[in-house]
């Protein structure tokens, strides 16, 4: 079977409120970084869904043992925010999957060339086979960064089928290489937008992540 870059946009009404809070312009910075977190809580519980692991079991409650579903403890989650926007999803997915361990990239993006360079690498050396890989990238704007990092993490072993990218927003131009270099990837995101300025940003879009989200 051929794979293809799947992209989920959740229907769901706190999604598009967060997402409204953090397009609008006027949002302060500590409003932004709650839809942040916000959104990153909504975005990670959609893509728990099918790809969790789970491990089936018995529980004694006081009256009687019955069936009963855990999220396997055996099988390693990592997530990866990259820095420093993916850092404004990172309090939202981490309530939901609080034993993971966490890896922080920080990419930062040329504004000429539009390339991202790494400045830090936290990554493990490998991935465990099975590790499922949340990666945290709120705007996928030209594609750069989340190339760039999913180049580090699959040549540590991670598999792209086993890998949820988080985003806010997504333009076809990263899609469009995405679906081209990993088209077993699954994607979850608040909207998909036109397309970019000259500048490389995503219009409408809600401006510089980082900037918003830290207010620097
Ligand atoms: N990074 C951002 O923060 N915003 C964009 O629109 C594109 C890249």
């Amino acid at each position: 079977m051929v794979s293809q870059l799947r992209v989920y946009v959740p229907e769901h009404p706190l999604v598009k409120h967060w997402l409204a809070i953090a397009r609008d312009e006027n949002t302060p910075t500590v409003l932004f970084k709650t839809a942040m977190t916000e959104l990153g809580r909504w975005l990670t519980y959609e893509a728990a869904r099918h790809w969790l692991p789970t491990l089936d079991t018995t529980v004694k409650t006081p009256l009687a043992e019955c069936p009963a579903t855990l999220v396997d403890p055996r099988v390693p989650i990592a997530i990866v925010p990259i820095l420093r926007a993916g850092l404004a999803l990172l309090d939202g997915a981490q309530t939901l999957l609080p034993l993971s361990s966490i890896y922080h990239l920080g990419l930062a993006r040329n504004e000429e060339t539009l390339e991202a360079s790494c400045y830090l690498n936290k990554l493990p050396e490998s991935f465990a086979p099975e590790t499922r890989v949340l990666i945290l990238e709120p705007m996928l704007a030209t594609g750069g960064s989340i190339l760039s990092a999913l180049g580090e993490i699959t040549a540590r072993g991670a598999d792209p089928s086993l890998i949820r990218v988080i985003s806010i927003v997504a333009a076809p131009p990263a899609l469009q290489k995405l679906s081209e270099k990993y088209p077993a990837l699954n994607i979850y995101t608040a909207i998909i937008d036109e397309g970019l300025n000259s500048k490389g940003y995503i219009v409408p879009g809600l401006g510089d992540a980082g900037d918003r989200a830290f207010g620097t």
